[in-house]
């Protein structure tokens, strides 16, 4: 049992010795850790219904808990909170018991849920920019995160490869390549397996494409019969779209491989295309969509506010499916292939609007009765002159860009000497990239999801303060005291630590807050928690460094220090994981 829940028992069988009901105890850490490592604030509410005084209540708690050598000490204090302080000689033996588990302590529900997570979502032909680092590093931390606390994950990519952007691309081709094959009527061989383009090509001819059709009606018309085409099933366009999307696709998933973000399912919004036509029909027949000004609309009630939620167009005038019908087809494949208990999406807060209407949908047509759909929405990556970031030539920052930015600032940082002065030429290149990326995600993670955020590559790659670096500093710092020393670094269930500071002191009740990190950060979908707490262990652990020295020492002092440091490794590397850092060996 951890430590939070094993200081529950105890001071619930206290309420209980004392005649009182121990339905709400109130045991947490304290926020006064100077008067006691967790309180319990449950004679207040008991006081209250028993119309007795409150620090009477407690005292009596108190006196029975003061009995257990478990605690050193138990103090009322103000209106009659109980302070409980931890014996040392008990935070120094349950190491093993409570920590050395996969889950360092953390209990996990006897019931696991289904998670379907859905993040990422670029789109084919595009290249990935500023706008796709949080989905995919907020989503990659949040299935970690699931996976942690006993859920099952499913991720799905949810790649943008339907619809009109398909048909502009393919009409900007059919222009400057009219001669192949695929817009030959009569061919009726196979077409070619190489493409004649690159995905560098698509992803210059996307937005020349996109200008040509707001410039010019008759291609914006042939972009929509094209789309129309290649959806009804149109041979050479079939075999064209195939290109497109093995291109991308192999770009795209590079770029996640460099960013250790990775998915179950590769699915596209074309996945559900037969399904999304099969539930129209289905929709038309039993009446629930209505036709509105030559559209087809499923109406949604209200939103959350109380306002009348824009109804969800299923079908436009001109007849093309919409962004929202395909996402809830989506939801209609999820249920039936996978039977979640939760859709997550993590995708840009500006699309709020968008998945209330989803969801809405869903629950009126039955989609959504056993199943919660969550919006994990995000805010923005802004540049140091809080406007959206731009690159230094003004232009939208692709992904990549942003990459190599975090990771020549780290290189930087490494031939000035703030880091990885010991490495050379070629481990610095080799180290940077994997510092930089940390960076770059920590910089990301560690903010509250809804908030905008300034991305700045000299801070973010920084050592001091609230950095990536500064806590990869901190980890391959404890491996290399281990190694030093040749500790041993499997955890043992011999392994005491003797506290003789507070740093120890305070680094063991960190080591068995985690529960409570993970909870948290899981209830809310809340990586910022866990980087809190790895930031949090980084200090505490940097404290316990500078004052508690090995080298030199007893060998029992050795010996429980070194066992301290090896704990904290485990546990800072379970929770780098969960947030989808990679440690260096050295730095
Ligand atoms: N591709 C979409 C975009 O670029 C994001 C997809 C988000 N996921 C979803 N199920 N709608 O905006």
């Amino acid at each position: 049992m951890n430590l939070l829940n094993q200081i529950k028992e105890k001071v619930t069988a206290a309420y209980q010795a004392c005649g009182f009901s121990a339905d709400n105890i109130l045991v947490r850490l304290s926020d006064r850790p100077d008067i006691g490592d967790y309180q319990s604030n449950g004679a207040l509410p008991l006081a209250k219904s028993l119309h007795q005084n409150p620090r009477m209540i407690a005292e009596q708690i108190a006196e029975k808990l003061r009995q257990d050598s478990f605690f050193s000490k138990v103090s009322v204090d103000g209106p009659g909170f109980i302070n409980m302080t931890i014996s040392d000689t008990v935070l120094g033996t349950i190491l093993f018991d409570i920590l050395a588990n996969p889950t360092c302590g953390y209990e996990r529900p006897d019931s696991p849920k289904t998670i379907f997570l859905d993040y990422g979502g670029p789109n084919v032909a595009k290249a990935l920019h500023v706008g796709h680092l949080r989905p995919a590093v907020i989503g990659e931390s949040i299935k970690r995160i699931c996976q942690f606390v006993g859920d099952k994950t499913i991720s799905d990519v949810h790649l943008g490869d339907w619809g009109k952007p398909m048909g502009l691309l393919i009409t900007e081709l059919q222009d400057r390549q009219p001669d192949l094959p695929y817009f030959d009527a009569s061919y009726t061989g196979d077409y070619p397996s190489e493409a004649p383009f690159t995905a560098k090509d698509l992803e210059t001819m996307y937005p020349i494409a996109s200008n040509h059709a707001k410039e010019d009606p008759t291609f914006a018309e042939r972009a929509h019969e094209n789309t129309k085409l290649l959806q009804d099933g149109h041979r050479g366009y079939r075999a064209l779209w195939h290109h497109f999307i093995n291109l991308s696709v192999s770009d795209i998933k590079k770029l996640y491989d460099e960013l250790d973000v990775s998915f179950d399912l590769w699915r596209g919004e074309s996945h559900v295309h037969e399904r999304l036509m099969k539930m129209i029909d289905r929709l038309r027949a039993d009446g629930t969509l209505i036709k509105d000004q030559g559209a087809e609309i499923i109406p949604v009630g209200k939103a959350k506010g109380g306002n009348d939620l824009p109804p969800l167009i299923m079908v436009k005038s001109d007849g093309a499916v919409m962004y929202a019908a395909t996402d809830l087809a989506t939801i209609e494949e999820r249920v039936d292939e996978f039977h979640p208990d939760a859709i997550l999406y993590v995708v840009d807060a500006r699309q709020a609007l968008h998945f209330e209407q989803v969801f809405a949908g869903a629950k009126k047509i039955g989609l959504a009765d056993n199943l919660s759909l969550e919006h994990l929405g995000f805010g923005t990556i802004n540049g140091t002159d809080n406007k959206p970031y731009k690159t230094r030539s003004g232009g939208i920052p692709t992904l990549r860009y942003l990459i190599d930015t975090a990771t020549s600032a780290a290189l930087g940082k490494m031939e000035s000497g703030e880091m990885g002065r010991d490495l050379t030429p070629d481990e610095k290149t080799k180290i940077s990239k994997i510092v930089g990326v940390s960076a770059l995600k920590f910089a990301d993670l560690m903010n509250e999801r809804m908030k905008n955020y300034v991305f700045d590559e000299d801070k973010l790659t920084g050592t001091e303060g609230k950095t990536g670096p500064y806590l990869l500093y901190a980890m391959v710092r404890m491996k290399s005291v281990l190694d030093k020393m040749n500790a041993d670094s499997d955890l043992s269930a011999t392994d005491t630590v003797t506290i003789t500071t507070p740093a120890e002191r305070q680094l063991l009740l960190r080591l068995y807050a985690l529960p409570d990190s993970v909870q948290t950060a899981y209830d809310n979908r809340a990586p910022h928690v866990i980087a809190d707490y790895l930031f949090k262990l980084s200090q505490d652990f940097n404290l316990f460094y500078h004052d508690c020295p090995i080298k030199g020492t007893d060998e029992v002092t050795q010996k429980s220090r070194l066992t301290l440091t090896k704990y904290t490794l485990f546990v800072a590397k379970k929770m780098a994981y969960l947030l989808g850092l990679q440690v260096p060996d050295k730095m």
